[in-house]
């Protein structure tokens, strides 16, 4: 029996049966690869879904941690120490917001996103203001698995199993401008959307869909929140990803990669969203400890000094370019989509998505589908292009042998420089 066998034997018996996992064994990594027990090396364009921003046993964060680690793991949310003020206002500054409350993961960010909108509209009624509790979310959301964020997260097979779920949300067509504005009125306490939708597929708001978003919002005084924790701290080659819009929110939530793979959460608000909250209403044990916060400030500096979030556009537009070229060869590539390091390839069947994240694996290149037929690429920001190369050649190869149908631009895509595996 391998060490593998032993685990899956041993995890099939002794954990919930929550995961379906790849039968791989991870034991180290290094930069943008991941390494097996066997010492087999896999490119890694997932990133632990998004997680991994400066790759793996990076020495920014190995020192961060064995610094902190040496002087304060945990103390209590009812002290003080170093690191959260630090880290504060590099998200303040980065972000445009006033106010940020540390938490441990992205649900959990998410959380506190949702209790402040209610409490925010609490505070306006009891100023005279007429706003109700209602959130409106948007269809093939994901906010995350706590209760609150299932119960905004739009897909069925995520909620049904836990009804009845937190009351008071309506679901609203993505980027349907009538449907938004059908749907909103002085009840809603909150608009809740992502800049770019990362579960239901790498999905981009409409600068029209946005920018109403933020007019009706305003209107009332319901607060315009945007959950930043897959696309947000530089992904998108923007610090956040509304910042490509030009519209500014009331409250945005942080998390995946902010601290380098430790777990960290973050919901940053305004001055005025702020005023809801007073001691004792809402916290955490663990929430911004010292030594998630110290890695998130070496993390957030050293992405500055070397100016990863124009790395993280360039091979972006170059792995979008490279896709792009790659549909124009195989017509089972329906659309490419996204922006930085967030990418999605969509195909015009699930069973063949499923193929090539299987074909991928087999080839030892990580990536998943998301949303049935899309696959989705979250690499670590410091991906070359020499690594595009090597997975838009493993991609061409798949599709050629599995989805048997190369388009007949293929002289076109060739001639405009695009790998030819064809
Ligand atoms: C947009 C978004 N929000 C929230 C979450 C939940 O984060 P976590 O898994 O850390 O709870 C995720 C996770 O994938 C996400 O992509």
């Amino acid at each position: 029996m391998t060490k593998l066998d032993q685990i899956r034997a041993a995890e099939s018996k002794l954990l919930l049966t929550t995961y379906e996992r790849f039968p791989v064994l991870f034991t180290h990594g290094e930069g943008v690869h991941i390494i097996d027990e066997k010492g087999v090396r896999y490119l890694d364009l997932l990133s632990g879904i998004g997680v991994n921003a400066l790759g793996y046993s990076s020495p920014i964060i190995e020192n961060a941690i064995a610094v902190q680690s040496r002087k304060l793991i945990h103390t209590s949310n009812l002290f003080y120490h170093e690191g959260q003020a630090e880290l504060a206002l590099r998200l303040t500054e980065r972000s445009g917001l006033d106010r940020v409350f540390f938490a441990n993961t992205g649900t959990e960010a998410w959380e506190g996103a949702l209790k402040l909108a209610r409490a925010h509209a609490g505070l306006l009624r009891s100023e005279g203001k007429s706003i109700g509790t209602k959130f409106l979310a948007l269809e093939q959301s994901f906010h995350g698995r706590t209760f609150g964020s299932v119960s905004t997260t739009h897909k069925a097979k995520y909620r049904e199993p836990f009804a009845p779920l937190v009351p008071g949300v309506e679901f609203v067509r993505f980027n349907d401008v009538a449907d938004l504005r059908a749907k909103f009125s002085t009840d809603v306490c909150a608009i809740l959307v992502e800049a770019i939708q990362g579960e239901g597929g790498i999905r981009p708001l409409s600068q029209e869909f946005f920018a109403e978003a933020r007019a009706l919002a305003t209107s009332t005084g319901a607060l315009l929140i945007v959950d930043e924790i897959q696309a947000g701290l530089g992904r998108t080659g923007k610090w956040f990803a509304y910042q490509h819009y030009g519209i500014q929110p009331d409250v945005i939530t942080v998390a995946k990669p902010i601290a380098g793979g430790l777990p960290l959460g973050a919901v940053l608000c305004t001055e005025e969203a702020a005023r809801a909250i007073h001691a004792g209403m809402h916290g955490t044990t663990f929430g911004g400890g010292p030594l998630a916060c110290s890695v998130a400030i070496a993390v957030i500096d050293h992405m500055e000094k070397t100016n990863l979030l124009a790395h993280a556009t360039d091979v972006g537009d170059y792995f979008q370019a490279q896709l792009r070229s790659l549909a124009a060869r195989h017509s089972a590539i329906v659309d490419v989509r996204g922006k930085g390091l967030m990418l999605a390839a969509e195909l015009d069947s699930a069973d063949l998505a499923k193929e090539v994240v299987s074909q991928m694996l087999k080839r030892h290149i990580i990536i998943n589908s998301t949303s049935d037929t899309v696959l989705r690429f979250l690499p670590p920001y410091i991906l070359e292009r020499s690594h595009v190369d090597t997975a838009i050649a493993a991609l061409d190869e798949i599709l050629t042998e599995h989805a048997g149908a190369v388009g007949a631009s293929q002289t076109t895509a060739q001639s405009a420089g695009g790998p030819n595996h064809g």
